[in-house]
């Protein structure tokens, strides 16, 4: 309410004078008077100033020429006709990505209504994501990343109706993640590398994401076995989490999915059959976890399937047609006619016992390949 009342006042003075005076407004050379062609591109200027005080540090100086009334002029701000008013000029987009900025992001920045795309990955902001962001009811894609902005999941982000790309990788949120995420209707969503924990709500099946990205998390407890619903979703990486049920049967019914990584969790039991009726399947990465039993037959002859990483498990038996897959890993498991395998005594109880007890296989001391495996992820998932 302070904001709307500061900014209230501010309007009101600025309405009764086409020429205001601008001294106390911060910044402005004596010979560069504000007006504005509209009141959107006033609020913009309202906002934009704001954020520009709450910025600390601004190495590349890209906020250097913001200043003035000519907010579309300003470097990363796009303007673009306004959706309910083609003949309106209004912000649209704010595209600041690896500009190295410190600071944080001001509440004033809910004045920018008309705002579509917020882009300011690789940056430095931090503190925590405006509530007033609930007012940016036509914004698109939210791309937070790589950033350094911490505490609970940003909650306002469930509340932006139009939001379809949702992108908070690489940043400190901590906690658990609201079940009403899955809910929404979004095309992706990227979460990965932070310090989110928790089991995944029962609902994550409802969600209707092609891309989700949950990787590099704290997230433990069951895959959900509502993962079959995802009928659209065409990539999954669950990788680096702490992920210890069994794979759902049901993502036999994952008919689109092209890329499923489940690596570096406890997963334990048996590649469920059904996921030979994975038909999209070109990429499948579930190494070091606690898998057990045969390949089934039909996976290896997915006909889309050029990747398949299996290695550092407890499989067991033959996999003839595994071995024509372009890209294939397969060591450290118990198949007997490979190299590279566990050792006779390690891999004994899974062929005496069978599944179960690769819950039990100890795979804590391989942390160094974890290590340099994860750096490559991310390094292959920075964004752009
Ligand atoms: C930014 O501006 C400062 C002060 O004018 C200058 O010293 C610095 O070299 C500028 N940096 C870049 C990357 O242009
Ligand atoms: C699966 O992919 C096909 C082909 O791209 C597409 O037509 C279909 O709508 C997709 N299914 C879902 C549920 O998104």
């Amino acid at each position: 309410m302070g904001i709307s009342l500061l900014f209230l006042s501010f309007f009101i003075g600025f309405s009764s004078c086409a020429r205001p005076p601008i001294s106390s407004h911060g910044g402005l050379h004596s010979d560069s008077p504000l007006s504005f062609e509209n009141l959107r591109l006033r609020n913009a200027y309202t906002a934009l100033q704001a954020w520009k005080r709450a910025i600390s540090s601004d190495p590349l100086n890209l906020t250097a020429n913001w200043l003035g009334s000519n907010v579309c002029s300003y470097s990363g701000v796009y303007c673009a006709p306004a959706p309910d008013d083609r003949a309106l000029k209004t912000v649209a987009g704010i595209d600041l990505n690896h500009g190295d900025i410190a600071g944080n992001l001001p509440e004033e920045l809910g004045l920018l209504t008309d705002l579509a795309v917020f882009h300011i990955n690789t940056n430095s902001f931090c503190g925590a994501v405006p509530d007033k962001f609930r007012d940016l009811k036509i914004l698109f894609e939210l791309d937070l990343s790589n950033n350094r902005f911490a505490g609970a999941f940003p909650l306002v982000v469930l509340d932006l109706p139009s939001l379809k790309f949702l992108d908070l990788r690489f940043n400190e949120f901590k906690g658990t993640v609201p079940r009403e995420l899955f809910d929404k209707d979004l095309d992706a969503i990227f979460i990965n590398h932070n310090m989110l924990t928790g089991p995944l709500p029962g609902n994550f099946g409802n969600s209707p994401v092609s891309a989700m990205v949950l990787a590099d998390n704290k997230f433990g407890g069951c895959v959900p076995s509502s993962l079959g619903n995802m009928a659209g979703l065409e990539e999954i990486i669950l990788s680096n989490n702490g992920f210890r049920s069994c794979l759902p049967a049901g993502i036999g019914r994952l008919k689109n999915t092209t890329v499923f990584d489940v690596s570096f969790n406890e997963i334990t039991g048996p590649l469920p059959e059904e996921i030979g009726e994975m038909v999209s399947l070109e990429q499948l990465n579930v190494a070091h976890n606690k898998l057990s039993g045969g390949i089934p037959a039909t996976l290896c002859r997915l006909p889309k399937l050029k990747k398949f990483i299996f290695s550092d498990n407890a499989f067991t038996g033959e996999v003839p047609d595994c071995l024509k897959i372009g890209e294939m890993e397969d060591g450290g498991n118990c198949l007997p006619e490979r190299p590279g395998q566990r050792s006779r005594d390690q891999c004994k109880p899974f062929f005496l016992s069978g599944p179960a007890t690769a819950a039990h296989l100890d795979v804590g001391k391989l942390g160094t390949l974890c290590f340099i495996n994860v750096k490559q992820y991310m390094q292959r998932q920075l964004p752009n």
